[in-house]
């Protein structure tokens, strides 16, 4: 293809032109040439429009429903100033998940009535600044956790911190699929699982939050997993999650105004796959949500979803410089032949993408620069980092001519990319460069050497 729109899984308004990619009107040879590579291009707009979506889509379903939704951008997904800020413009609010994340909000001027803590073993240092910038909600993790904040409070002689309690609920999703266990075996939150009486910890935490002086108990947080392609898990959590808003009515005559379904909205990473319809599933999730409250007899709470991927992942693509092009001999075929598989190294790798080594996560990949009628070929794309899972890409085809200088693009890199990069093999970290209207403007520069001796003390 050399003009002409380029689609899932590339950032909405992605295209060829001339027979180059262009993203956010700005062609992928001009940002190598003036911000180099390996580079996170952001597409602002992109961003812009998926926040939007989901904001839109949920407020829509569950005002039809007659309730109300906040959406919290994660920003553990991709956190910078300017990216809190356009998320604040769009109307979301933004979860943190550490101290760190927190003074990125701050920084963006977003006010801390609109931002939620989490984390399970969060510091007493984090926790004042919470209160300090009267953050909106501080998510409890854990008992210790509501006893340590009380006792800042209390010590503090600040009113009520709003607290909401982290439960789990089971379900467990990601992928196609999604799978409900009784008992818990992970670090996070409190498990609804009953014991023989018929309380459990989740519930136990509730009722000791709604006793306590220095905490006000705002309501119950679920998060059931990352990358969810259908609503089955989310509605399923929030039956849960319901049902002991009224257990927890009956048994201390508080009916708590919130719920949050946390985040795990899906997208594609390849051509072909289908993401997650926001409209749909906030649909599917507010009718599911209507029903059960009837069922139970109880009024709906206020619901908030925490979206990170589904707003930042598909407006990201990383950009490479081609290096060593190398093929290997793998296998022979059944005619006598070879079966080659070409190694396309690149000027990044694990340290700037760790999920295909960590998750065998698969991307897609183009070449980026120009379009070629040679004959396609078997290649897995490779970083530069001593080790042999330091691969970008398994299996993709790219043309036979693929050679050094040229660049790739890998689409669906924008979660979860900046946010684990790290310093592997002393490589300095990509800058991150929003493009938007054909202009680039970089959020993140590029690390140099300089800064990572900046912390060798020799
Ligand atoms: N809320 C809570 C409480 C979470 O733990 C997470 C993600 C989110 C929201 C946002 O989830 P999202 O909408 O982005 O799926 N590093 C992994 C993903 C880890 C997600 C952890 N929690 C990856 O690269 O796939």
């Amino acid at each position: 293809m050399i003009e002409g729109a380029l689609g899932e899984p590339w950032p909405a308004g992605a295209r060829r032109d001339d027979g180059a990619v262009v993203i956010g009107g700005v062609d992928v040879r001009d940002l190598a040439a003036e911000h180099g590579t390996p580079a996170y291009v952001l597409d602002e707009d992109a961003f812009r429009a998926r926040a939007r979506a989901y904001r839109t889509a949920f407020a829509q379903a569950f005002e039809a429903i007659g309730s109300g939704v906040d959406v919290y951008y994660a920003g553990k997904a991709f956190l910078s100033v300017a990216v809190a800020r356009w998320a604040r413009e769009e109307g979301l609010r933004v979860d943190t998940a550490s101290g760190g994340e927190l003074e990125t909000a701050l920084r963006a001027g977003v006010p801390g009535a609109e931002i939620g803590l989490h984390g399970n073993n969060k510091s007493d240092a984090e926790l004042h600044r919470a209160l300090d910038e009267g953050v909106g909600r501080i998510i409890v993790d854990s008992m210790v956790e509501i006893d340590r904040l009380a006792a800042i409070v209390r010590e503090r002689g600040d009113g009520p911190a709003p607290v909401m309690v982290r439960v789990t609920t089971g379900v467990h999703a990601g992928g196609h699929e999604y799978i409900s266990t009784a008992h818990e075996d992970q670090k996070f939150g409190l498990s609804v699982a009953p014991r023989a009486d018929g309380s459990s910890p989740a519930l136990d935490a509730l009722v000791d939050a709604v006793g306590r002086p220095e905490l006000r108990l705002l309501g119950i947080h679920s998060h059931i997993g990352s990358q969810i392609l259908d609503a089955d898990g989310f509605r399923v959590a929030a039956r849960v999650v319901l049902g002991l808003r009224a257990d927890l009515a009956a048994r201390a005559g508080a009916l708590v105004d919130e719920v949050d379904l946390g985040g795990g909205y899906g997208i594609a990473y390849l051509p072909g796959e289908v993401p997650l319809d926001p409209a749909r599933v906030a649909g599917d999730v507010a009718t599911a949500v209507a029903g059960i409250a009837t069922e139970l007899g109880t009024p709906l709470p206020r619901f908030s979803i925490e979206p990170g991927r589904a707003i930042v992942g598909p407006a990201g693509v990383t950009l490479y410089t081609v290096g060593t092009v190398k093929p290997i001999t793998v296998g022979t075929t059944d005619d006598g032949g070879t079966f080659v598989r070409t190694y396309v190294s690149v000027d990044g790798g694990m340290s700037d993408n760790i999920r295909p080594a960590l998750y065998g996560a698969q991307y897609h990949v183009e070449l980026a620069n120009r379009v070629s009628d040679a004959a396609p070929v078997l290649v897995r794309v490779v970083g530069k980092h001593c080790e042999s899972g330091d691969i970008v890409v398994h299996e993709a085809y790219l043309p036979g001519d693929v050679t050094a200088g040229d660049l790739l693009a890998v689409p669906a890199t924008g979660a979860y990319g900046r946010s684990m990069a790290s310093n592997y093999n002393m490589l300095p970290r990509p800058p991150v460069v929003a493009v938007s209207d054909g202009g680039t403007r970089v959020l993140v520069r590029r690390e140099t050497l300089d800064d990572l001796f900046a912390l060798d003390q020799g």
